[in-house]
């Protein structure tokens, strides 16, 4: 079975690219199917979860070619089909954007109810809520979430909690409807002002993205466009603390330094230095690292994405921290894996105690899910010795080529497939 092989130990230096953001994508790709043109899109990560998606979209007719590795062309104009299995929704959640594309341009849509995700109770209320209001008829049956509609009709729509797919499902939704849509308490991410500016290259009209209340005016269809998705936000956090971890020195390009301030400012105050420029960050770490405080917010809150990466910076902090995960009930899973390198962290309900220790021990690890995954590889880069991490598949859910950006900047990881490649590596970096 595929797992990292690391040798920890040195500073992370060096320049890495960022690449697309896997979160934007997924909306992108799903209201891309919306229109019977062409649809170029760029930039587009070649992560797990977005080739899953497309094979979804695939699955309903939807043509897709793939010009290169980050660039696709695709057209909804043959669909056939407006139910998304099962298989796709367990490996994917996000498959259900294609609920409010399917809804809002064919008025039919079917897809497997997703079930819990392994970072606690993920519902999907707000979303129905959206759709019902907008007219149809949403109904849950053998698994199913079936959503129809005879006509689709602007609506004033309250969120009653800030979230992003039910921003961008109900977004999706109404583009294509009659009248004026008004969602109010909307996620502001970067990522739903990246598949809003998209559906509005598209000819949409959306005014407000990134802002709490947007609004929609709905436009009788949509058209051909070209389009490249916005850097991930995520995957230029991880290096960041990747460079923070290490007491490196890594500059990450091709980022937008204003969708990082939430990071920047906690990795200042933690001790980093933070050179800024037009498109890029560079974290300078010159001596441990200081305890601080962290609460994860909707954007421009500290992202719950950072929030495994930020905590195992802390754990080797100077001091006790303490983070609070106030987006999701149960994503402090990878502290018994971090546990296992000698850290010192008390878990209490949404809170995490996080007295610091001064290095952690090699070990072998357990990717849980895909943030706490790359966290516990930069955890696996501090510690002196040989360390593994196992289910990888959850790592490259959401980066592209891991290992390689990592082995750009120093580290000393591999990807292995049995004992043998184990022995190989440990020969190879002695
Ligand atoms: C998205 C991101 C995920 C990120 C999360 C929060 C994608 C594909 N995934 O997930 O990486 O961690 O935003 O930034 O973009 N909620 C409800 N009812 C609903 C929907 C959500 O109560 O109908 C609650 C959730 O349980 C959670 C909160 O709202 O407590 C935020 O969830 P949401 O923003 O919807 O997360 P996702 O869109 O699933």
């Amino acid at each position: 079975m595929e797992q990292y092989a690391i040798k920890g130990g040195n500073p992370l230096v060096g320049e890495v690219e960022i690449g697309g953001a896997k979160n934007a994508a997924l909306g992108v790709l799903a209201a891309a199917i919306m229109t019977d043109d062409t649809v170029i899109v760029d930039n587009l990560p070649d992560v797990r979860d977005i080739n899953v998606l497309m094979n979804a979209m695939e699955s309903i007719g939807v043509v897709i070619n793939r010009t290169d590795r980050h660039t696709v062309k695709i057209n909804g104009s043959m669909i056939h089909g407006f139910v998304i299995e099962d298989e796709f929704i367990k490996k994917i959640r996000a498959s259900y954007y294609l609920l409010g594309a399917l809804l809002g341009k064919y008025k039919h849509g079917e897809v497997a109810l997703p079930g819990g995700c392994n970072i606690g109770s993920r519902k999907i209320d707000l979303h129905i809520k959206g759709f019902k209001a907008l007219g149809a008829e949403v109904k849950i049956e053998h698994g199913l979430i079936i959503a129809k509609a005879e006509k689709l009709k602007g609506a004033h729509i309250y969120l009653d909690t800030v979230s992003v797919g039910a921003t961008i499902n109900i977004m999706l939704a109404a583009v294509l409807a009659e009248g004026k849509t008004v969602i109010e308490n909307a996620a502001k991410e970067p990522h739903v002002v990246d598949v809003a500016n998209f559906l509005n290259s598209m000819g949409a009209n959306i005014k407000g993205a990134g802002t709490d209340v947007v609004r929609i005016t709905g436009v009788p269809r949509l058209h051909a466009t070209e389009y490249s998705i916005i850097p991930d936000q995520i995957e230029a956090g991880t290096f960041m603390l990747a460079a923070a971890i290490t007491k490196g020195d890594v500059t990450v390009k091709n980022v937008i330094p204003k969708h990082l301030e939430s990071t920047s400012a906690k990795l200042i105050e933690m001790g980093c230095q933070i050179e800024e420029s037009d498109d890029a960050v560079r974290v300078v770490a010159s001596r441990r690292l200081e305890s601080t405080q962290v609460k994860t917010l909707p954007y421009p809150g500290f992202p719950t994405d950072m929030q495994p990466q930020i905590s195992v910076a802390l754990a080797l902090a100077q001091g006790t921290s303490i983070v609070t995960e106030s987006i999701f009930d149960n994503r402090f899973k990878y502290v018994d894996e971090l546990a296992k390198m000698g850290s010192d962290i008390k878990v209490e309900g949404n809170t995490a105690i996080i007295a610091g220790v001064k290095h952690f021990t090699s070990a072998n690890l357990t990717a849980p899910d895909l943030r706490a995954g790359a966290a516990l590889v930069l955890a696996c880069l501090t510690a002196e010795g040989f360390s593994t991490v196992e289910d990888i598949k959850y790592i490259e859910r959401g980066y592209e080529d891991f290992h390689i950006k990592l082995q750009g900047l120093g580290a000393q990881i591999d990807k292995v497939e049995s004992d043998k490649d184990l022995q190989k590596f440990k020969f190879k970096v002695g």
